[in-house]
């Protein structure tokens, strides 16, 4: 059986890895700043995440959501600590679309409405409803194109009133800083106007952080920067540092009901292990600070590159936009240097998604290698 062809592939076979390098099958050692697309948070095989793991799944891997599983009490409480979300309500799935999809489900449920506002770019997920409102007609299929969706300009506060006061919208969904769009983000202005919008016409706002959330841009969620209080806030990828786990955080206005929203798989116990070891690593490491100052250091030194129109982004969420595409500078980072890096859908900007654990000395050997290719060294 072959297997369904899907995925443009790198012939690179990661056979292990560690921290920030990834080993393939020959033994070459790779510098890892694209974390598997945002997802490794606390570094590859983190002996915290391994022994977490690996206690867990010798004593009890999986029991489905009908019992008392104090594993996801434990997990709410770390999020809510760590984040500062103080009152919101958590519950678990699998992945990034599925945490949107339970999202726009849970807000249409609430307000007994069905239209959404998104935006030009965005990226939600490939399920029905998240790709619905992802700005990507390419992967939407005829039986997604059935949702009721509005996509207006990120930024354009005007256009979102003129959406929003007919008073029918059910939920806007925003990424506070776009991940596979190529790294934008509006003005604090603009996002404090779309949360007080939304609260004037009945809408609820969701706050896609599946790439952006767990710390990645030095805080906990990038949308704290703003100030404003989403209605749900989604979650996934460093979540599980590659363990398979989302979540929603619910405000406590939206309230439950049995059966409402569920899941074979979500919060099982080797997930919550998972997560509860990338949340007792990011505190004890102090991750969030180190995602700001290595930041800072990257942005300094990129600067110094010839030919580099912006550096856009946050934290560890950054992006390095040229005059021409990248794809040829990133195979050579690949293959000439050994360094992992990652695409968008801006052709000619290069994403950087390292593990949190990332130093100094990884920046320095990435910004060598790209001087070399922009061949000024
Ligand atoms: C912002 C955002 N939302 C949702 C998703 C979908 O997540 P998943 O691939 O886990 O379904 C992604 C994945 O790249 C993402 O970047």
């Amino acid at each position: 059986m072959s297997l369904f062809n899907v995925y443009p592939l790198f012939d690179i076979t990661p056979v292990k890895a560690k921290d920030i390098y990834v080993f393939d099958i020959n033994n070459n050692k790779y510098l890892d700043l694209y974390g598997g697309h945002a997802v490794i948070s606390i570094g590859h095989s983190h002996p915290e995440y391994v022994k977490g793991i690996s206690e867990q799944v010798s004593k009890l891997g999986f029991y489905s959501n009908s019992i008392q599983n104090p594993m996801q009490v434990e997990l709410s409480e770390k999020i809510e600590a760590l984040s500062g979300c103080t009152g919101f309500e958590l519950f678990l799935c699998n992945s990034g679309a599925e945490a949107n999809e339970n999202a726009l489900k849970l807000a249409s449920f609430h307000n007994d409405r069905k239209k959404v506002l998104s935006f030009k770019n965005s990226f939600h997920g490939r399920t029905s409803a998240a790709v619905a409102v992802t700005d990507n007609p390419k992967i939407v299929a005829p039986i997604n194109a059935q949702q009721e969706v509005e996509f207006v300009a990120l930024g354009d506060l005007e256009s979102v009133k003129k959406v929003l006061e007919k008073g029918d919208v059910c939920a806007v969904i925003i990424e506070c800083i776009q991940g596979v769009g190529g790294l934008a983000e509006s003005s604090t202005e603009f996002y404090q106007g779309l949360a007080r919008l939304c609260k004037t016409y009945g809408t609820l706002l969701i706050a896609d952080e599946v790439q952006s959330g767990f710390g990645r841009t030095g805080d906990f969620f990038a949308f704290q920067k703003h100030d404003i209080t989403p209605d749900i806030i989604s979650m996934a990828k460093g979540m599980g540092n590659g363990f398979p786990i989302g979540g929603i955080l619910i405000h406590p206005s939206i309230k439950s009901a049995f059966g409402l929203l569920g899941t074979t798989f979500g919060g099982n116990h080797l997930a919550c292990a998972a997560s509860l070891a990338v949340l007792k690593v990011l505190e004890r490491e102090n991750l969030m600070q180190n995602a700001n100052a290595v930041s800072s250091y990257f942005i300094s030194k990129a600067r110094e590159l010839p030919k580099l129109k912006t550096i856009k982004g946050r934290g560890l969420m950054l992006g390095l936009e040229f005059d021409f595409p990248i794809a040829e500078i990133r195979k050579n980072l690949i293959f000439n240097h050994h360094i992992f890096t990652g695409s968008a859908k801006n052709p000619n900007l290069l994403r950087i998604l390292p593990p949190l654990t990332i130093k100094k000395e990884h920046v320095d050997a990435f910004i060598n290698a790209l001087k070399i290719e922009l061949g000024t060294k």
